[in-house]
């Protein structure tokens, strides 16, 4: 424990997603107490940050990694210490995983388990997220139990058939008992059974390389299955957030939920802002770096999804931080596009990439804000102790320069896998220090956290119905 108790930011931009305010910000405790015009109140501190011309935010919510997950014949090669320091270097203060029901299995046993690797080992707070990989009458039983103990979300799939995947009347029952006790749905929106057929016809045509996934994952796959989700969640009268959406026709049919009224979210990644389907088609197998499901598409989704952003028919940008290094674990799939691991790393990248989006005028800084912090922590049931700078919240903050360059790399992340999918790319804005609940965790380039700081965060439910 730091004998620090008051730690004082002095003369930054407070910026957060309601509001930008040049401001002096007082913590006490772990705790943010108060904020004022710079100079105006003569406060005491033992620990004084000058972020004069620097921006002062909240430090990110990541409402969407997998660190550790068994993938097919491997392992997500981020562990709780190793993905949490990462996040922490990208100004990343908070994660939802997500806990696997093993199939045939209870809810419990796999919230167990997740506990038992994230445990004594996060740089940073996490809550989790319930995988219902088996939909019966024992595991929708389960569901308030989970709730009560603050996994209040969980997540569903149309995709993976004998894997994730649940039917329509599974997904029905469990959006019903959802509508009853007031969790959310999270769903990964894809026709597998589909999907699965034409993964079958491309083999044997002898499309092996990594760029028939995109090919096979069709968006209109994608939109018809967010579609169905949509009239599935009416019909039980549940909300419904949708994840990693990443196709025009997809993000459309959530738009034209929500001027209907009904409560349905989304949330796309960076990779679909930012990556195409020109990556997947990388040649010698370097495409494989850029499997991820929902597929990355063609570059002229991104300008949908930008507009979806601005316009709030999307609310949150998390990462589905799942990495798999290229050598020995993409590698599984040489030959054979579909047994390459899906996943690609970014938890280290988010908010810089975002603030990127900023300086090319796709967002404002508060909506950068908005959708990388304070959305994500309403959605999961976590505002405003996170997500925002106010008295009350935890003193997770990050001060960041505007104005520093970096080059994203492998050679220089910290991210435990062999490459980046952004290598190359030189963003403006950085990460100088990074505080959790006034825990200083990173300064200047000198990493100062600890695994086993980050304690699990029971969650409330979705604070947006
Ligand atoms: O390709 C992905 N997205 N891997 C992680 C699992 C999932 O579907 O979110
Ligand atoms: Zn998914
Ligand atoms: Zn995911």
């Amino acid at each position: 424990m730091s004998a620090v108790t008051r730690t004082l930011i002095t003369g930054g931009l407070v910026v957060t997603a309601a509001e930008e305010m040049l401001a002096d910000v007082l913590i006490e405790n772990g705790t943010v107490v108060a904020l004022a015009l710079p100079g105006r109140q003569q406060w005491a501190a033992e620990r004084v940050f000058d972020a004069t011309g620097k921006y002062v935010v909240p430090g990110g919510v990541d409402a969407h990694t997998h660190m550790e997950l068994p993938f097919g014949a491997t392992v997500a090669s981020d562990t709780f210490e190793t993905g949490t320091r990462a996040a922490a270097w990208g100004g990343t203060t908070t994660i939802v995983d997500f806990a696997v029901q093993p199939k045939g299995a209870s809810l419990r046993s796999g919230l167990d388990a997740w506990h038992a690797k994230a445990d004594g080992r996060c740089a940073i707070d996490y809550g989790l997220h319930m995988i219902m990989s088996d939909v019966n009458e024992s595991t929708l039983r389960e569901m308030p139990g989970l709730i009560g103990e603050g996994v209040t979300s969980f997540k569903l799939f149309m995709a993976y058939p004998g894997v994730f995947y649940s039917d329509d009347g599974q997904i029905l029952r469990a959006m019903q008992q959802a509508s009853e006790t007031g969790a959310l749905i999270m769903m990964h929106a894809e026709n597998g059974p589909a999907i699965d057929v034409l993964v079958e016809q491309a083999l044997a045509r002898g499309e092996r390389d990594p760029r028939y996934h995109g090919e096979v994952r069709k968006a209109l796959l994608e939109a018809e299955a967010t579609h169905r989700a949509i009239q599935l969640a009416r019909v039980a009268g549940s909300p419904l957030y949708v994840v990693h959406v990443s196709a025009r026709e997809a993000l459309a049919e959530l738009a034209a939920a929500r001027d209907l009224g009904l409560p349905v979210f989304g949330e796309t990644c960076p990779q679909y802002l930012f990556l195409s389907t020109d990556n997947l088609a990388e040649p010698d197998f370097e495409g494989a770096k850029y499997v991820c499901s929902t597929p990355l598409r063609p570059k002229d989704h991104q300008a949908a999804l930008w507009r979806g952003l601005r316009t709030d028919d999307l609310q949150v940008v998390s990462t589905d931080h799942c990495p798999f290094c290229f050598k020995g674990q993409k590698e599984l799939g040489r030959g054979d596009f579909s047994k390459i691991p899906n996943g690609l790393p970014g938890v280290e990248n988010r908010m810089d990439l975002l603030h990127q989006a900023v300086v090319d005028g796709h967002l404002t800084r508060r909506r950068w804000i908005d959708i990388a912090c304070a959305a994500p922590a309403r959605m999961f049931g976590l505002y405003p102790r996170k997500g925002t700078l106010a008295p009350g919240a935890d003193a997770d903050v990050v001060i960041y320069d505007p104005d520093a360059t970096h080059t994203l790399s492998a050679a220089t992340h910290h991210m435990n896998v062999d490459y980046s999918a952004y290598e190359g790319r030189t963003v403006t804005g950085r990460v100088e220090t990074v505080l959790s609940r006034g825990e200083v965790v990173l300064d200047r380039g000198h990493y100062l956290g600890r695994p086993g700081h980050g304690t699990f965060l029971p969650r409330s439910t979705c604070q947006y119905l």
